[in-house]
């Protein structure tokens, strides 16, 4: 990482920038997923929602994207238009600041995988010049902001590879088909809950009083459907905003996704029963 870091020194020598503060930790996620992470900008507006009002694709190209950024409270003034550059090989990418507040500066990243599910990350905060006092300000906020990015960002890496293990270990047959949840007005009591039915995790639900039951894994990238706000009878999944109605599954936002096909809610002698499609 030293001589790394003596290539960005030398980057921002030759660039009017000033290095306004650097964060480092570690992240307890594989090289590999914070790549996919780092390119995936759709996130940003939805897992970071409380920093993040809007983020619209502008370009894409080997190295990353151009996206025009809004931050909350969702002030068009605040938009910037950001630029991801990456350089995969040597674990480091840029986010440049195209237009905008901000613009000029550059965030320079550097990734060191230490373990099969740690990266260890560097984040240096380049800003154009400015006095002193006012740098050290710029580069406290910029800590703080990107702690909590991150912290996000672990949350999600973690539950995405937890789900991709499951998803890959799924070649073992499960047979059960049916799942007797008990009687009517325990079940109404209990709503909402999670079950496993064939290895897969689906939310039993009250909907304008109908039971229903929908997959509780978005067939995106694989988020968590278990805990989403239902609304207008669609769950919006907490990862990208993707929107699925969770009577029939469908997209209800236009994406060509629609969620895996949920068992079957049946009344059976007082007692509600899932069956899993054959
Ligand atoms: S994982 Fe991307 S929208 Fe659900
Ligand atoms: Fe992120």
């Amino acid at each position: 990482m030293a001589n790394e870091r003596a290539t960005r020194r030398a980057e921002s020598v030759a660039a009017p920038l000033a290095l306004a503060a650097t964060y480092r930790r570690e992240v307890a996620a594989s090289l590999a997923r914070v790549w996919e992470n780092v390119h995936d900008w759709e996130h940003l507006p939805w897992l970071h929602a409380t920093s993040f009002a809007a983020a619209e694709p502008l370009a894409r190209g080997p190295r990353g994207w151009r996206v025009r950024l809004i931050a909350q409270p969702g002030d068009p003034a605040s938009a910037q238009v950001i630029e991801l550059d990456a350089d995969e090989p040597g674990h480091r990418y840029r986010v440049v600041t195209r237009e905008g507040p901000g613009r000029g500066s550059e965030i320079r990243v550097q990734l060191e995988p230490r373990a099969a599910h740690v990266t260890g990350v560097e984040v240096e905060f380049h800003v154009p010049a400015v006095p002193p006092a006012k740098l050290a300000r710029l580069g406290a906020s910029y800590v703080e902001l990107y702690r909590r990015l991150w912290d996000e960002d672990e949350e999600m890496m973690i539950a995405r590879e937890r789900a991709c293990a499951l998803v890959s270990t799924e070649a073992v047959p499960h047979e059960d088909r049916r799942l007797d949840l008990g009687p009517v007005a325990a079940v109404r009591a209990r709503v909402p809950f999670l079950v496993e039915l064939g290895g897969r995790p689906f939310r039993v639900l009250e909907l304008d009083g109908d039971l229903v039951a929908h997959a509780a894994t978005c067939p995106h990238r694989l988020g968590p459907l278990g805990q989403a706000p239902v609304r207008d009878g669609c769950v919006t999944c907490p990862w990208h905003g993707y929107r699925f109605d969770v009577r029939t599954g469908a997209s209800a936002d236009g994406r060509r996704l629609r969620l895996a096909t949920a068992p079957q809610v049946s009344l059976e002698g007082g007692r509600v029963v899932l069956h899993r499609a054959p």
